[in-house]
């Protein structure tokens, strides 16, 4: 039930705080450290690389994902787009695990690919939001997102539960293994749902960039480096869907091998700036897009603020940012498409979960 949500949409996004607090509670034991099934880091153990599976913002999800196991747990890791692997199959390392990443656990696209790597004698995880769907029971384990239902089309919360649970998965992983981490994950996951507290709670302001940024636009480009360029691909995926403003996430250095062509007076560029060893970096492509007439919108992290940004969110982990910084782009998608008129919770021409390949 939404309550007195006027959207799904908007109370999804809003239980994001809760729904990190559930996630660690989910994975803790009695003495309040994160564990995972050890059948499932037998498998992690025994994989030579990893291939993340996913679809939509789920992909997104695993991008992040690749860069917490390769960080944190030192298991090298692709990740593929669900509807293209078996047209573009990589050559697989000996020993591969295989991770699939589905809110619903109904993705088509993903199940193709799974039933094609259990027939290949591959051993699979699924880490999904709902418990007995396909792809959890076809897979050999499955960890759950423990998010609650996600109704609108638009996944929110489903996104930081998944980057919540990668880096739980990453974080055990590599203390299976000996490895240093450098920082203890329930309290960085708690900074995280007290960081995304605040966020929620700056709707006014989020309202105001969309106000300001996309109200009349045609376009809108989201720009970003290292970790800052995933979220930007969901950004843009976010306010396509729901607004139909034609939208872009880049890699803030590859604007200038084309894209840029596309820059006019007015544009609007919303770059990411949570990231220490890139800030100089994004802070110059924003200068070339803005030569160029572009309308820009910084958001950066308190600590590496300059005072052109139009938004700075609180200090969290730097590996971590990605399940934060995605708070004002959701919720500016969200008021961008209800200053045009748009139907949040059920945008044209999408379905909740895609059941054909
Ligand atoms: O249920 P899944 O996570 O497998 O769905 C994958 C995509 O269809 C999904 O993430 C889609 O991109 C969303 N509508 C994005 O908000």
């Amino acid at each position: 039930e939404k309550g007195t949500y006027p959207h799904y949409m908007l109370k999804e996004i809003d239980e994001q705080p809760l729904v990190m607090r559930k996630i660690v509670q989910q994975y803790q034991n009695e003495q309040g450290e994160l564990t995972i099934d050890s059948a499932i880091l037998d498998a992690m153990n025994e994989a030579d690389r990893i291939y993340i599976i996913a679809a939509g913002t789920s992909y997104h999800a695993g991008l992040v994902g690749k860069q917490f196991i390769e960080k944190m747990a030192h298991i090298p890791v692709e990740v593929h787009v669900s509807s293209e692997f078996s047209y573009n199959m990589p050559l697989l390392s000996k020993n591969p695990l295989f991770v699939f990443i589905s809110q619903s656990g109904e993705t088509a696209d993903s199940r193709g690919v799974l039933v094609h790597v259990k027939d290949l004698g591959y051993k699979a995880l699924t880490i999904t939001n709902v418990p007995g769907s396909t792809l959890s029971r076809e897979a050999d384990y499955t960890l759950l997102l423990h998010a609650g239902p996600e109704i609108a089309v638009a996944s929110t919360k489903a996104y930081t539960a998944q980057m919540a649970v990668l880096s739980i998965l990453a974080y055990v992983t590599a203390q299976s293994k000996g490895l240093m981490v450098g920082m203890d994950l329930v309290k960085e996951l708690g900074i995280i749902a007290n960081s995304m507290e605040v966020l929620c709670d700056d709707k006014e302001e989020m309202e105001a960039i969309a106000r300001e940024y996309l109200s009349t636009t045609r376009n809108c480009f989201f720009i970003g480096r290292a970790l800052d360029f995933y979220v930007g691909l969901e950004g843009a995926l976010k306010l396509k869907e729901i607004s139909y403003i034609q939208a872009e996430g880049f890699a803030g250095g590859e604007l200038k091998h084309g894209t840029i062509a596309l820059i006019e007076d007015g544009t609007p560029i919303i770059a990411l700036a949570t990231q220490e060893h890139v800030n100089l970096s994004i802070r110059g492509n924003v200068k070339e897009v803005v030569a160029r007439g572009a309308n820009p919108c910084i958001i950066s992290m308190k600590g590496l603020e300059t005072n052109e940004d139009r938004y700075v969110l609180p200090v969290v982990n730097d590996m971590l940012t990605p399940l934060i910084s995605v708070i004002p782009l959701q919720l500016i998608s969200y008021y961008a498409a209800l200053h045009r008129d748009c139907d949040v919770d059920k945008p044209r021409n999408l379905a909740k979960s895609v059941t054909v390949e």
